[in-house]
């Protein structure tokens, strides 16, 4: 019987640091708004012409996570890779990164389940592994949100909680009991998935048909959430999705050491951490500094958790996400 565990973790964002007083100055908007609605004080935007993209910034993140596992691309058996902002329409994130570090002719899966991306991706890795089928596979999340992003007051409800960035996780096979990952808990609700979504261009809304059937101000390629509506299903579901690992592995919320909740919005991990009667110190929030950056926000905030030493061997470490779809999960680990 094998298990799984977090064997490296690597994350990267782009240099350019924009704050909420820069985004003042291209739409009507400010810092205290900002900070009080969502805690964010500033994210990173790639910036044109710094080499950055979706699968590069994924590939940063994967050398490091790879490095900090002892393992070279040889030893890799699969890469799953989750953003909801690819390089290209098709084909996805996944295959680039292969082709870019080298690799041999591994498959390569993307996974489209927006903020609860990485829970998914490491949800399908950990079955992998379980199953003896593959012994190490590499978990990527990016995003390169800035690119797509309405940057102008019609957008602004949208538009200044995103960043964009990457974070990797190697998953590796162990005989060890009771360590790694013990159950993660994946859920969807597709009855609201236009509450946040992008639709077009898609092939309900080809190019054509949208710039045909909408004015200029219309134009419906711009991400469209429904905030106070999304609020209120992410506590719930986050609460729903934390205590369904816990009661799986007869767990308590005091066993928790360490909480990474998907960083959606500080005041969503605050009314999280209240539910679970957890102290700052059990929960690791840094969407202060990078803003949602989605598929990427968990494996940046574990990577710099870890960094930081605020995880240790034998730790019970939670991850939970929430978002578009709605999608929502959760992954208990022993560290
Ligand atoms: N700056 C200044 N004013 C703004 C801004 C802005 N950036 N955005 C909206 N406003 C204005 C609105 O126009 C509105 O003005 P009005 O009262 O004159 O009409 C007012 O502020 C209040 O707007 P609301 O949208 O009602 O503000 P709310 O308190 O709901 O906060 C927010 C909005 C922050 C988006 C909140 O609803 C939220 O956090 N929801 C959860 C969203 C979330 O977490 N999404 C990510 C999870 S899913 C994922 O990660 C993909």
């Amino acid at each position: 019987m094998y298990t799984s565990k977090i064997s490296g973790l690597g994350s990267y964002v782009p240099e350019n640091v924009v704050t909420n007083d820069d985004l003042s100055k291209i739409m009507d908007t400010n810092d205290a708004w900002i900070q009080e609605r969502t805690g964010i004080k500033e994210r990173r935007h790639i910036k044109k012409g710094d080499g950055n993209s979706t699968s590069t910034m994924g590939v940063k993140a994967a050398k490091i996570a790879l490095e900090r596992a002892g393992l070279t691309t040889d030893e890799v058996d699969l890469i799953i890779f989750a953003t909801l902002s690819p390089d290209m329409y098709f084909p996805g994130g996944g295959v680039r990164v292969q082709h870019m570090m080298n690799m041999n002719t591994i498959p390569a899966l993307d996974i489209r389940n927006q903020c609860s991306g990485f829970i998914y991706a490491l949800s399908v890795a950990d079955q992998f592994i379980k199953t003896g089928m593959y012994k190490n596979v590499l978990v990527i999340g990016s995003e390169n949100h800035s690119g797509g992003l309405d940057m102008t007051t019609r957008g602004r409800g949208v538009s200044v909680i995103f960043g964009d960035g990457a974070g990797a996780a190697v998953v590796t096979r162990s005989e060890k009991e009771n360590v790694g990952i013990l159950s993660t808990h994946l859920h969807s609700e597709g009855a609201h998935a236009k509450e946040l979504s992008l639709e077009g261009p898609s092939t309900e809304h080809w190019v054509p048909e949208i710039i045909a059937e909408n004015p200029q101000e219309d134009i419906p390629y711009y991400p469209y959430m429904n905030g106070q509506f999304v609020f209120k299903n992410a506590v719930v579901r986050f609460s729903e999705v934390i205590n369904e690992g816990l009661q799986q592995n007869k767990l308590q919320a005091e066993d928790i050491d360490m909480l990474i909740p998907h960083q959606a919005n500080l005041r969503i991990s605050q009314f999280v951490q209240k539910q679970f009667k957890l102290n700052d110190d059990q929960v690791y929030n840094n969407i202060q500094k990078y803003g949602n950056t989605t598929a990427a926000s968990i494996p940046i905030a574990l990577t710099e958790a870890w960094e930081n030493g605020k995880i240790k061997e034998g730790d019970l470490v939670v991850l939970a996400a929430f978002g578009s779809g709605f999608t929502w999960g959760s992954a208990i680990i022993r560290w």
